[in-house]
């Protein structure tokens, strides 16, 4: 069946949603009913449209339309309201992450999702690797014993210019909005909600308990090198710990700590080594994943609005904690357009491996 899609936020991430559109529109499974973008189209975006209606309001564009589904991915700020435009107006909704900047946003855009019996899909892309699928049962069916925990450490680096691109981009609150753009709730958001659908315990009330260690080494407001310690209701510690500050960059490493063994998941790509062997996995786009749920409900969604509980609740904490830190400068390093932390891949390393806090490790 072909589904008619309206997108919201064409520019950014959002450009690679339009490009998954042309792709699906080329095999028949959507069509591009509408954009919704305030900034100027750029050639590509104007290609990739063509005839179709392009406007800056969304509900305008909604009434106009009528698409079955509506994607958005715009930026954090934006969500709460372009998501319930979207479940207004009767459309399945594809939600980029997080879901929202507040907890209390989660739970009514959760509430708007089970009135309406639409299903919404939120953007957590790691979630639909086979990888992760298996992993996860692995842990569930003790294949590596009792789970001590799980760690996950990621650096990563980040040039002024990403700071630079939008308005909102490494702030906590943005003209009296929540943003919450800080290290673990957006760039390495899949760190948090990966390591707790490792776990089984996405819902909301399986985060019993959550400490944030925030830092930035930057002028921003948000934290750029934090941790995060939390407590499963099935009694797993999981901590996350992660820099954009990083010298050397490497995709992120998920461990898992069992009684009888180890596993490590690089779920940027795929990667799953376990029992010594390593075996990379295919994975399935949480937009195919949503149309597929959409032509067979037993075809279950990969990150459903109720399995991202789990990572509001860390965002709330974020959200809540005390401004981060500012790191020393004598601890930091120019180095053209990038702010580096010397040593801070071996301590994030450290703090997955140890289950340890950055304090606990100084
Ligand atoms: N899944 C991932 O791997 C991934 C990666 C990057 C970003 N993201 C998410 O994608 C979303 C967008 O992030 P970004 O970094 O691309 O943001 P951005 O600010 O760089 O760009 C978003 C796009 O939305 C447009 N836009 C802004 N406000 C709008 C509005 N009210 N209506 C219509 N269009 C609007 C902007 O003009 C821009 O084209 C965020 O939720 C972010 O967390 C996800």
């Amino acid at each position: 069946m072909t589904r008619r899609v309206v997108l919201a936020g064409a520019g950014g991430y959002g450009r690679s949603y339009l490009r998954e559109i042309a792709e699906l529109e080329r095999a028949g499974l959507v069509e591009l009913a509408g954009v919704c973008e305030i900034a100027e189209l750029d050639e590509e975006a104007r290609r990739l449209i063509g005839n179709r209606p392009v406007a800056a309001d969304l509900p305008a564009l909604l009434a106009a339309t009528r698409p079955d589904l509506g994607v958005v991915a715009t930026p954090i700020h934006t969500h709460a309201e372009l998501a319930a435009a979207v479940l207004d107006a009767g459309a399945h909704l594809m939600l980029e992450k997080p879901p929202g900047p507040l907890l209390s946003s989660w739970h009514a855009l959760r509430k708007a999702v089970a009135d309406r019996g639409l299903a919404c899909q939120i953007g957590f892309q790691s979630l639909g690797s086979a990888a992760v699928t298996r992993l996860a049962a692995a842990v569930r069916d003790g294949e590596l014993g009792s789970v001590r925990g799980i760690g996950v450490s990621g650096a990563w680096s980040r040039t002024d210019e990403y700071y630079r691109r939008a308005p909102w981009a490494g702030r906590r609150v943005l003209d009296g909005h929540p943003v919450v753009d800080g290290a673990l709730t957006n760039p390495f958001a899949h760190a948090v909600a990966t390591a707790l659908a490792v776990d089984g315990s996405t819902g909301v009330d399986d985060v019993v308990s959550c400490e944030v260690e925030l830092w930035r080494c930057r002028d921003i407001e948000a934290d750029d090198t934090s941790c995060l310690r939390l407590r499963t209701a099935r009694g797993t510690t999981v901590v996350v710990a992660v820099t954009l500050c990083a010298e050397r960059e490497s995709e992120p490493v998920l461990v898992v700590h069992g009684s009888r063994g180890r596993a490590e998941l690089v779920y940027t790509e795929d990667l799953l080594t376990m029992d010594g062997h390593t075996r990379r996995y295919e994975r399935v786009s949480p937009l195919r994943n949503l149309l597929a749920h959409l032509d067979d409900p037993s075809v279950g969604l990969q990150s459903d609005v109720d399995s991202t509980g789990g990572f509001m609740r860390v965002l709330e904490a974020v959200r809540t904690a005390p401004e981060p830190s500012r790191v020393p400068d004598a601890y930091l390093r120019r180095e053209g357009e990038r702010v580096v932390l010397p040593g801070v891949e071996a301590l994030v390393t450290q703090a997955a491996e140890r289950l340890a806090t950055f304090r606990e490790l100084r």
